[in-house]
């Protein structure tokens, strides 16, 4: 936690945010997206779920996950609704989503790769002409597929990176477009490749609902902020990304 004298500052049960159940800091996400979220031992881990435990914890609040799909909340609908108080969920901050959503800080990198199988012929978006595409609809490898590949590629959106990898694996899709970390994460049985990568500049931020979470806002930025100099975050980094 800050300091008790910090004006604003956290209140045992976080009693000065306007929680969607009082005492737990509600964490709606898209489940699973390995390795930033997903299911093991029946509990929640991955980069995202890891930084929220630390954060609940640094605010005094029980941590509370819902898994949830990915498109309403990335369009603010979820949050708006008042569902979560925070979605963490390797979202991107994009200029069309902050009209919906506030985003904290800035907690990890990304771009976009392609994946596909190990004994493809498919190199580059170019080779992807005739073919179909698949992707996570409402995610920026959406809107990376539609404005970049080949007039006759078909783009095909699945609701969630399980029915998408799935589609992969059935042969319905010639390609994967997603985010890298997670492309790289199903590699490693070395049936699946990464084909190219693109320097989308992408960087991951929790969001919030537009109305009244500025507190909450501040406050989880000011728990980054102290992960990031206690060295929590670089080990939880280290958990799940190679140096
Ligand atoms: N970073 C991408 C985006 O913001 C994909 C995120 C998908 N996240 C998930 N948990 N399924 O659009």
């Amino acid at each position: 936690g800050g300091s008790e004298s910090e004006e604003g500052g956290e209140a045992a049960g976080g009693s000065e945010f306007d929680l969607v159940s009082p005492g737990a800091l509600t964490v709606c996400s898209d489940i699973p997206y390995e390795p930033f979220e997903y299911e093991e031992n029946g509990e929640y881990v991955g980069f995202d779920m890891d930084l929220m435990k630390e954060i609940a914890a640094g605010l005094d609040l029980e941590l509370s996950v819902q898994d949830v799909g990915f498109d309403g909340l990335q369009s603010g609908a979820v949050l708006a609704a008042g569902q979560c108080d925070v979605g963490a969920s390797a979202m991107t901050i994009t200029p069309d989503r902050e009209e919906n959503l506030t985003f904290a800080d800035p907690y990890y990198d990304s771009l976009q790769s392609l994946l596909v199988p190990a004994d493809s012929d498919v190199a580059t978006l170019e080779d992807l002409a005739g073919k179909s595409v698949g992707v996570q609809q409402g995610t920026t490898g959406e809107q990376y597929a539609r404005d970049n590949v080949p007039a006759d590629t078909e783009v095909v959106a699945f609701p969630s990176d399980a029915e998408l990898y799935a589609a992969l694996q059935a042969g319905n899709v010639a390609a994967i477009l997603q985010d890298l970390p997670v492309n790289l994460n199903h590699t490693q049985e070395g049936e699946y490749t990464i084909a190219a990568e693109f320097e989308t500049d992408e960087q991951y931020g929790f969001a919030f609902p537009k109305e009244g979470s500025e507190a909450l806002v501040e406050a989880v930025n000011t728990e980054l902020a102290e992960l990031r100099d206690n060295g929590t975050y670089d080990e939880i980094y280290n958990t799940y990304f190679e140096e």
